[in-house]
């Protein structure tokens, strides 16, 4: 398996996938980091890591056909088979959804499909979990649908919320757990142990 890291911002879980690749903790690489923003520090940890990159931003194209078309030249050109968003802050077009059918994995830092969908991205989540008063908090690995959010559930893993916690130290909680939960779903994938029916996603014993 060759996958795409699709990431908009600092990129730490980009980094963790990558690491665990090139660790030979997986039986996949990573043939390609795309970004939509030149100035995401993604782009210098690809760059420390030896990993090709792209930015590729859409406001930079005449319309939405010519953006999607240079960006399946980029995927197809590298051999990409498979797509991780990792801190994406694009909606994906649904061309590339059907490209890749169930085959884009997106990071949620929170238990779906609680506190998931439109506004509650990265801080936002946090508060909106301490304001509800929850105990525990997580991570949801979940294959990427068009409705947004609400693909299949890959993993989740849970971590504690405790009672003086604010956004900031919760979300260093979850992120520590992310980075061990990011590289094992895609091992998964790497292993054809996901199996998707009815919007349902089972793992299946490695054989
Ligand atoms: C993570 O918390 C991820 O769950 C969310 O965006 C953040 C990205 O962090 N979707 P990083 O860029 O991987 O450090």
């Amino acid at each position: 398996m060759r996958i795409a890291i699709f990431a908009s911002g600092g990129g730490s879980n980009a980094e963790a996938i990558i690491r665990a690749a090139n660790e030979g903790r997986l039986s996949l690489e990573v043939g390609l980091v795309v970004s939509n923003n030149a100035d995401a520090g993604v782009l210098q940890r690809a760059k420390a890591l030896e990993v090709n990159y792209i930015t590729i931003d859409q406001r930079n194209f005449d319309s939405e056909e010519s953006y999607i078309s240079s960006l399946f030249s980029e995927l197809d050109e590298n051999g990409i088979d498979f797509i991780a968003l990792a801190g994406y802050l694009k909606l994906v077009q649904p061309k590339l959804i059907n490209k890749y059918k169930n085959k884009i994995t997106n990071i949620h830092p929170a238990l779906l499909p609680s506190f998931g969908g439109k506004g509650f991205y990265g801080k936002k989540v946090h508060e909106a979990v301490l304001e509800a008063g929850c105990k525990v908090s997580g991570v949801t690995i979940h294959l990427v649908s068009e409705a947004y959010d609400r693909g299949p559930i890959i993993s989740q893993l849970t971590v504690p919320v405790l009672e003086d916690d604010s956004p900031e130290s919760l979300a260093a909680r979850v992120l520590k757990v992310e980075h061990q939960i990011y590289p094992e779903a895609l091992q998964l994938f790497a292993e054809g142990r996901v199996k998707v029916t009815d919007n349902i996603a089972k793992i299946i014993d490695k054989v």
